[in-house]
């Protein structure tokens, strides 16, 4: 099942702060994932930005005054919230919250928040010290009371040229946020232990053996069952990615690391998907200094890595494991053959010898083996075989 926003009806609440001109580009963004957007601003938004920028990204009336009287039979702040499927308050200005944790309903945005029905999600953007002021901080705890999402604010610095916790968080976390609210929760109550990306064993301290694996795969799963509605701890070799929303991250360099980091969270884990490419061998020396060039030639040898894989397969007490194979050749033998060793419920294959899949790039083509079935997954972006992979494993739950 893929979560998306197509047709979806979010209702945007702008109000009077300066980062007001950076949800037009949420607005866009939105757009173009075909998502309805309404907008309503404050009489102060439209101050900081004009309600037809909105209405020209949008492609739909933008509303603000309460008591327009060319708005027709309707009663605007009922009818905006009734089919929303998800209202967002982004920015959300000290006035608005404060507004909202006393049920205040004066102008068009309060009303409807009021009236309405759907999902509430705040983004407060202000000055630092307007964020911890104690009032400020007593109104956005009334709103989490009332079951309001209020997503923190980032740290650094603002427009008035101040340090502090007060940013319009970034649109990709808040995107996450909305899909994980749009999703079916098919993976709810579900605890998804994910690993992701190479492991690095060091010869010298400035040197190591790893392999190619980008992490963009294990990210992707890690991504797709936040959305889903799981709780995620994703243990990760070194990539360039940056932690998913919602995730619990672990870092981890070495295969012995992520054995350690592994079994401490696998009692927990309802679910275990081990994508990463765990280093089979490392060096049998681990040198304190760093080798150098003039000795006339360097033997390196390497002694096995402990097989996580196969180890969880024999301590598993209930939990739904799937492993994850680069091949090269003979895909079905090899991944059967895997299945049965390591005792695992399902094994996605991917040809590492084939364009467009496996290693570094965004997209990959996978076969899925399980005890009964064989399914040959289209190629597709990973994000896409994501969600794919995770239809599989809840038809195993
Ligand atoms: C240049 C300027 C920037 C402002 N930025 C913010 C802001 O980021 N956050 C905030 O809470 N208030 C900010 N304010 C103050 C609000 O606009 C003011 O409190 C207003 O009454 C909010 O009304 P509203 O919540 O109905 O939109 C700013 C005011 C000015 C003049």
């Amino acid at each position: 099942m893929h979560t998306s926003f197509a047709g979806k009806k979010i209702v945007l609440g702008v109000t009077g702060s300066i980062a007001a001109f950076k949800v037009a580009g949420w607005v866009s963004a939105l757009a173009k994932d075909e998502a309805r957007v309404r907008v309503i601003m404050t009489q102060a938004a439209t101050r900081f930005v004009t309600p037809l920028t909105f209405a020209a990204l949008s492609g739909e009336k933008v509303v603000s005054d309460m008591f327009a009287d060319d708005e027709g039979p309707e009663i605007s702040h009922i009818e905006l919230g009734k089919d929303a499927d998800i209202i967002l308050i982004a920015p959300a200005t000290a006035h608005t919250i404060a507004r909202m944790a006393h049920g205040l309903a004066d102008d068009l945005l309060s009303a409807t928040v009021l009236a309405a029905r759907a999902r509430i999600i705040v983004c407060p953007a202000m000055n630092g010290q307007m964020y911890a002021h104690p009032a400020t901080q007593a109104n956005t705890a009334r709103l989490r009371e009332l079951n309001y999402q209020v997503i923190e604010p980032a740290c650094g610095m603002m427009a008035c040229k101040d340090e502090g916790q007060g940013r319009l968080p970034e649109w990709e976390q808040v995107r996450e946020i909305l899909l994980r609210h749009l999703s079916a929760g098919d993976l709810q109550g579900q605890r998804i232990l994910i690993t992701a990306g190479p492991t690095r064993e060091p010869l010298d301290p400035a040197r190591f053996i790893s392999n190619r694996s980008s992490g963009k795969m294990g990210y992707a799963m890690a991504r797709a069952a936040y959305r889903r509605g799981a709780e995620v701890t994703l243990i990760s070799g070194p990539t360039a990615l940056p932690c998913p929303e919602g995730v619990r991250r672990v870092s981890i360099q070495t295969a012995e690391e992520m054995r350690t980091a592994v079994l401490a969270h696998f009692s927990e884990a309802t679910i275990v998907l081990k994508s990463a490419a765990v280093a089979d061998f490392r060096p049998e020396t681990r040198y304190a200094d760093k080798v150098k060039k003039d000795q006339a030639e360097l033997s390196l040898g390497l002694i096995a890595n402990p097989d996580i894989l196969q180890e969880l397969g024999r301590k598993k007490t209930g939990q739904l494991l799937v492993g994850f194979a680069a091949e090269s050749g003979h895909l079905l033998q090899e991944g059967k053959k895997k299945l049965q060793k390591k005792n695992l419920d399902l094994i996605a294959v991917n040809n590492i010898n084939q364009e467009n899949t496996g290693f570094e790039v965004d997209t990959n083509q996978i076969t899925l083996i399980d005890r009964q079935n064989v399914i040959e997954l289209p190629l597709a972006s990973k994000e896409r075989t994501a969600d794919l992979i995770l239809d599989h494993v809840i038809t195993l739950l």
